[in-house]
C-alpha cells in the first residue's frame, strides 16, 4: 500500500486487495483505518504510522492480528518505509504486510512435536532402564538357585552385561539429554561389579580414573559393555588362589581420540603358546571395539595386562579388517 502524510491510501497492490477482499475500485483517496469493514482501525498502528510518515518512528516486523467478521483471525507482520521526495508535503509510506499465520502454526506444530519427542523419549528411557533391571534381577536370582558353578557363573556374567546396559539406561533416564558423562557411568558400572563379585576388597581393588569426556549414549554403552567385559575377565583370570591386587580403568581423551585402558596386576595372560582361548568377551569386546572404530592394544603390564582400546582419526577412516580373534 501507498499512503500519504494523513494515512490516505494512494495505491494498493492487486494482490492485497485480492488476499484482504477490498474493493480496488474504491481504494484510492480512502482512509488506511476505513478500509474493509473497519478491521484495520487499528488506534496504535496508525499512530505508529504517523509518527513514521513524520520521521520520528520506524515500523520494522509489526505484527498485529487481523480480526474479520465470520472470519478467522490472521497475523499480519507489517513494514513500513517513509519515501522522502525531500518536499513535507509529498511524503509517502510505503506499507508491506505479510501474513504469517499459516507459518507460525507449522511452527509451533513443530515445537509441540519436538517437545512430545522429548517426552517419549525419556519415558521409553525410564521403560527401558525398568525392564533391564527386571532382567538383572531374574539373571541374580536363577545364578542363585542353580546347582551348577559353570551355569552359576554364566548367569553371573550375564547378569553384569545387563547391568551394565542398565545402568547407562538409569543415567540417560535421568537426564533430559541423550550424552552420557562418563566418570559418573563408568564409576557406578565399576562400583556395581565390584560389588558383587569382590568378596574381599583388602585383596582386590578397582578404581576408575575418567577425565571430563561426554558422549553420545550408542558410545558410552559400547564403552560401558567393553570395561564390563574387561574388567570380568581381569577379575576371573588375572588373581587365582586369591592374590593380591588391583585392577585399575582409565579413560581420556585427546580432541576427537580417546584411549580407555583396563589394567590389572595379575599373572598376565596365558603363554602365547598357550594361546589363550577367546571366549564370548573377547568377541564381544572385539565386535565393539571395530563399531567404535577403534582398535586393541594388549600388553605385557609387568606385572599384569593392559588392555586398550584406542581410538585415532587414522583408525577411524580404517576399518578393521576381519582379523583374526586372539583372546584380549
Ligand atoms: N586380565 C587377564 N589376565 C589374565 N588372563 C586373561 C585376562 N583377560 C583374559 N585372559 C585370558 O584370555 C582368555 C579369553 O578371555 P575371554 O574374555 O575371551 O573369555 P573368558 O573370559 O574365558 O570367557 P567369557 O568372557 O566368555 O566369559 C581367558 O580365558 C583368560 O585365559
Ligand atoms: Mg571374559
Amino acid at each position: 500500500m501507498l499512503l500519504d502524510k494523513d494515512l490516505t491510501l494512494i495505491a494498493a497492490s492487486k494482490s492485497f486487495c485480492r488476499v484482504f477482499q477490498i474493493d480496488s475500485a474504491g481504494v484510492p483517496g480512502r482512509a488506511f483505518r476505513a478500509l474493509g469493514s473497519g478491521e484495520w482501525n487499528v488506534p496504535q498502528l496508525a499512530s505508529l504510522l504517523r509518527a513514521t510518515a513524520a520521521g520520528y518512528a520506524e515500523v520494522e516486523g509489526y505484527e498485529i492480528d487481523l480480526n474479520r467478521e465470520n472470519r478467522e483471525s490472521r497475523r499480519l507482520v507489517l513494514n513500513a518505509q517513509k519515501l522522502d521526495y525531500g518536499d513535507s508535503d509529498s511524503v509517502r509510506l510505503l506499507i508491506s504486510v505479510s501474513d504469517v499465520t499459516d507459518a507460525r502454526i507449522a511452527e509451533k506444530l513443530k515445537d509441540d512435536l519436538l517437545a512430545e519427542k522429548a517426552v517419549l523419549l525419556q519415558e521409553l528411557q525410564h521403560r527401558v532402564a525398568n525392564s533391564l533391571q527386571i532382567i538383572a534381577s531374574v539373571l541374580m536370582q536363577s545364578a542363585r538357585k542353580v546347582q551348577s558353578e559353570e551355569i552359576r557363573t554364566y548367569l553371573n556374567d550375564a547378569h553384569h552385561r545387563v547391568m551394565s546396559v542398565a545402568t547407562l539406561q538409569q543415567q540417560l533416564a535421568a537426564s533430559s539429554v541423550a550424552d552420557v558423562e562418563l566418570r559418573p557411568y563408568f564409576t557406578a558400572l565399576c562400583a556395581s561389579i565390584g560389588a558383587s563379585m569382590i568378596r574381599d576388597h583388602n585383596q582386590l581393588t578397582l578404581d576408575v580414573s575418567v577425565d571430563d569426556s561426554i558422549t553420545p549414549a550408542d558410545i558410552s554403552v559400547s564403552l560401558g559393555l567393553i570395561i564390563t567385559e574387561l574388567v570380568i575377565n581381569a577379575l576371573k583370570h588375572a588373581f587365582p588362589n586369591d592374590r593380591n591386587g588391583k585392577i585399575h580403568v582409565d579413560y581420556r581423551s585427546y580432541g576427537p581420540n580417546w584411549t580407555l585402558s583396563v589394567i590389572d596386576n595379575g599373572v598376565g595372560m596365558p603363554d602365547k603358546s598357550a594361546d589363550a582361548k577367546a571366549g564370548l568377551g573377547t568377541n564381544i569386546v572385539h565386535a565393539l571395539t571395530a563399531q567404535l572404530h577403534a582398535s586393541i592394544r594388549v600388553a605385557d603390564a609387568y606385572p599384569g595386562t593392559a588392555v586398550s582400546i584406542v581410538h585415532t582419526q587414522i583408525a577411524s577412516v580404517r576399518t578393521p579388517g576381519p582379523a583374526a580373534v586372539r583372546a584380549v
